[in-house]
């Protein structure tokens, strides 16, 4: 018997990454993982910037804990242009996937209780990092225009003190919504306010369809620290995520990462800063990603809105999520395996529930498949709705 540290104690398993074993079946059409699509991925010009950045002996050596120059400069230049005020490279943090830099921050920024609050439902990876962090949680709710600042304003006024707010403001993780302008402006307000920090988990705006991405919270205030990600617009595998914020969480930032893993991959920071500093191929990639996703997207809920009219379904604007609605009286997580059954997957609304009891919806991402796959998906998903789940057997009835 091994005494494991109380660390863990309160960290809730990802449901969906245990399902990700049942998903990747070849029998199964999945629309449970968060996966940008195979087809999208870039990796002929990945293995281009691959070969480049190994003719420099550096592209394979131990790097700085902050991160490489160039990538910095490239995303420090990146958020200048979408806050609308300067950031510096010294104010951005390279770290290994945008997953770390959640993780640094909370342990940076939490103490044993620290009240944090969290949308509801919630982004899962964010909820274990604080729950491991010791974290004493606080849920907002969202509607159709992300979370409900109006909810979180009365709280606060109420005397509710969080050190940190966590929202995922463009084409929300699980809910697909984004965050509206006015309720930005509030939240970047508050934070001066009350003096707490905006967590502004944004790996998905630059992928809206229509238009530019939407103006970050960060561009109306400085109490807002940004995670941006290198997973959902060139490739997950790259493992290259940022953050940036106020030079002192930085700071602190990146002193925890040096006793974490020193510095990210200098070959993978290398492809990244190459990627993102050839802004000619870099439109032309996002361009051709935002329209076949929002291709997939709009097969997606066309299927929906045909094979499953009692079904709610969000109207997505970007990003890679539908969040699915089932009349009263169903329950997904007892749909789940007849789905699997039926050869299609996703994740049962509960997985991202932490107040909220949301029994009867369903996260969809429509990002991984083609168009005719999520037609064939919906159609297997109205098949298992409508196979009824077996009565218990009353002797007499
Ligand atoms: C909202 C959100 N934040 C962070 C991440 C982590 O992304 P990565 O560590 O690949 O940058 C994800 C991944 O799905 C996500 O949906």
């Amino acid at each position: 018997m091994i005494t494991l540290s109380r660390r863990l104690d309160d960290v809730r398993g990802s449901a969906i990454r245990d399902l990700l074993t049942l998903t990747a079946r070849p029998d199964v059409l999945s629309l449970a993982g968060g996966l940008p699509a195979a087809d999208l991925l870039p990796r002929e010009r990945i293995a281009e910037a691959a070969a480049a950045a190994l003719t420099d002996p550096a592209s394979v050596q131990y790097g700085e804990t902050a991160g490489l120059g160039r990538l910095r400069d490239v995303v420090a230049a990146h958020e200048t242009g979408r806050c609308g005020r300067t950031i510096g490279p010294a104010g951005v943090v390279v770290t290994t996937g945008s997953q770390q830099a959640l993780d640094l921050l909370a342990r940076v920024l939490l103490d044993q209780g620290d009240v944090v609050v969290v949308e509801d439902p919630v982004y899962v990876g964010a909820l274990q990092v604080f729950q491991a962090a010791g974290a004493a949680l606080l849920t907002v709710p969202l509607d159709d225009h992300g979370m409900r600042v109006d909810v979180l304003a009365e709280r606060l006024a109420a005397g509710l003190r969080p050190r940190l707010v966590h929202t995922v403001s463009s084409f929300h993780n699980p809910r697909g919504v984004t965050m509206a302008d006015g309720r930005r402006r509030r939240l970047a307000g508050l934070a001066d306010r009350y003096g707490f920090l905006v967590v502004e988990d944004d790996p998905y705006g630059l992928l809206a369809f229509d238009g530019p991405p939407p103006v970050p919270v960060a561009a109306h205030g400085e109490r807002v620290v940004r995670l941006g990600s290198a997973s959902k617009i060139l490739a997950p595998a790259l493992r290259v995520g940022w953050l940036t914020g106020p030079a002192q969480v930085c700071a602190a930032v990146e002193r925890l990462k040096q006793c974490t893993d020193l510095c990210t991959s200098a070959l993978t920071q290398a492809i990244a800063a190459d990627l993102l500093a050839d802004t000619t191929w870099l439109d032309a990639h996002l361009s051709h990603v935002r329209a076949v996703t929002a291709g997939r997207a709009r097969a997606f809920t066309t299927a929906v809105a045909e094979l499953l009219p009692q079904v709610m379904c969000t109207v997505p604007t970007g990003g890679m999520f539908c969040w699915l609605e089932f009349p009263g009286g169903t329950d997904t997580t007892e749909l789940l395996p007849r789905a699997l059954a039926g050869g299609v997957g996703f994740v049962p609304g509960s997985a991202f529930a932490v107040d909220a009891r949301l029994p009867d919806a369903a996260r969809c991402c429509f990002a991984s498949l083609p168009s005719e796959d999520l037609r064939e998906a919906v159609r297997r998903l109205g098949a298992a709705v409508s196979r009824r789940a077996p009565r218990p057997f009353h002797a007499g009835t």
